[in-house]
């Protein structure tokens, strides 16, 4: 038979019996093939990353830099005098690293200041508090706050006994269901509490694991509302005093806190590049954050991050290798205040974003390497999920729904493309925004294959032919 005859019947009969979508399928399918093909012609240079950074001469640089900056700097929150050294550090050891188009990008970002805190229980018995205040509380009266305590379990018990709560300090002892949906007591505790009249609310930990450690973070008050006083407390703490308020004992709190808001101040977000040998207008762009809370070193959070995105970089450029794309790393300031360095970013470059084919970060920490978290169209679903097979070396193929990233968000919600690293986190919540997020969580080897993951990927990603499909 004429094959000519054959593909006009056949087109007829799609469209008799309205199957058009196989036909797009069909051609589809064969363009992904392609692509597995081409992505699968990349299997020696995803070797030749992994052996770099597992086994090579770069084996712990990562954490190695990680090391000399946390130890160096400490912890970076925004507006603070070490974010502005951390910032100068990193400007240099970029530009010596030999990165390309090194430079800050300015920013203004809030400045809290957290002062001399602390929190007594008066009765029934003395005892100190181990407490952190909230990002963004107002301080208490120089004398302090001396009240009774109400403790409940939730917003809706708090509303149901909204007489009792004129006056006192509101202790929330919250059970821990998951970050997203625990942490609203931390974002909204003060304001609840504020509505029925109370003048200080205390906040259990948002963690599933304690030892006796505060966690900090930021925290909402609304228009309209009162501002009070707000710190978390240990879940220890919180237990203790939902164990004395069911015996009917009466509790007494002590607060002091010397938080204090300023002008916001001038902060960077900090890029470097590798510049694309094809498409240099169009980006792969990979980040973690480089602020962090006032407390333990922001070694976790996102130290990993920010080191193992640096590492990426260096490990490409090490090769010798130079993509398509431009591979641009951008280290974020005031990740932990709301993303503020991430929106202003955004909005400043969003003018090009269809040049932006993919936006990466990791900032839930740099453990055991599983794979990334992805967003996207079900057609860059499937060529991610090939990429991800050149990572089969280090089993770190797996590629789930979702990307998280407070950073890359607004590109995300703009339709680009997101991916996250995912790691085994089931510890991060016991570090998160404590005086224990240190150098001592972090495992050089760990950050060895996060780095391997993290470069495998956005260099595949920013040569090939095509641009993600959105
Ligand atoms: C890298 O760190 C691992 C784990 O601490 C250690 O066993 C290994 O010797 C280190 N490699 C180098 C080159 O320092
Ligand atoms: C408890 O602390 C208060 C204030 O610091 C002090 O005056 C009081 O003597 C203490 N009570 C006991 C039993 O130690
Ligand atoms: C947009 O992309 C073009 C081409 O790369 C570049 O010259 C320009 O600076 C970019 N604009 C912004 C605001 O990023
Ligand atoms: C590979 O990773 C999966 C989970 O991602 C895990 O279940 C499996 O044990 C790992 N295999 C090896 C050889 O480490
Ligand atoms: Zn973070």
């Amino acid at each position: 038979m004429n094959t000519l005859l054959v593909t006009v019947l056949a087109y007829l009969i799609t469209l008799c019996s309205g199957k058009t979508s196989d036909r797009t399928s069909a051609v589809n399918e064969k363009t992904l093939q392609e692509t597995a093909r081409e992505i699968s012609g990349y299997s020696e240079v995803a070797l030749d990353i992994i052996n770099l950074a597992v086994s090579g001469k770069a084996q712990n640089r990562s954490y190695n830099r990680l090391a000399d900056f946390t130890d160096t700097i400490g912890n970076r929150l925004s507006g603070s005098p070490n974010l502005e050294l951390a910032i100068k550090y990193m400007y240099n050891a970029l530009t010596q690293d030999g990165l390309e188009n090194v430079h800050l990008e300015p920013v203004k970002v809030p400045h809290w200041v957290r002062g001399e805190e602390y929190a007594m229980m008066l009765e029934p018995r003395n005892h100190s508090m181990a407490i952190l205040g909230l990002g963004s509380s107002i301080g208490t009266p120089s004398a302090g706050i001396t009240a009774e305590v109400i403790v409940v379990h939730s917003f809706e018990e708090l509303h149901q006994r909204a007489q009792e709560a004129k006056g006192k300090i509101v202790v929330y002892n919250q059970p821990f269901v998951g970050y997203g949906e625990s942490v609203q007591y931390r974002a909204f505790g003060a304001t609840e509490a504020a509505k029925v009249g109370a003048v200080a609310s205390l906040i259990r930990s948002i963690t599933p694991f304690s030892v006796n450690s505060p966690h900090t973070g930021w925290q909402d008050y609304s228009p309209g509302v009162p501002k009070i006083p707000t710190a978390c407390i240990t879940v220890e703490d919180a237990e203790m005093m939902a164990r004395m308020a069911h015996r009917g004992t009466k509790i007494v709190i002590h607060l002091q806190m010397g938080a204090k808001t300023y002008p916001d101040a001038d902060s960077y977000n900090i890029v470097a590049e590798i510049v694309g040998s094809k498409f240099p207008e169009q980006i792969v762009l990979i980040s973690g954050h480089l602020d962090s809370w006032d407390v333990g070193q922001g070694a976790m959070d996102d130290g990993g991050g920010a080191f193992i995105s640096w590492e990426a970089l260096s490990l490409i450029k090490d090769l010798g290798l130079r993509p398509k794309r431009t591979l641009r790393m951008v280290l974020w300031t005031g990740e932990e205040q709301g993303g503020v360095g991430a929106e202003q970013y955004y909005q400043l470059h969003k003018v090009n974003i269809s040049n932006f084919d993919l936006v990466m970060e990791s900032d839930i920490g740099t453990f055991a390497q599983l794979g990334l978290q992805f967003t996207g169209i079900g057609k860059a679903q499937a060529i991610m999920k090939q990429v991800m097979m050149l990572l089969q070396p280090i089993n770190a193929t797996g590629l789930s729904e979702h990307a998280e990233g407070t950073d890359i968000d607004f590109w995300m919600q703009g339709g680009v493309p997101g991916a996250s690293l995912h790691d085994d986190a089931s510890k991060y919540f016991w570090f998160h925004h404590t005086e224990a997020d240190t150098m001592s969580v972090q495992d050089p080897v760990q950050m060895n294959l996060c780095s391997a993951v993290w470069a495998v990927v956005s260099y595949v990603v920013a040569d090939l032919e095509e641009m993600l499909p959105r």
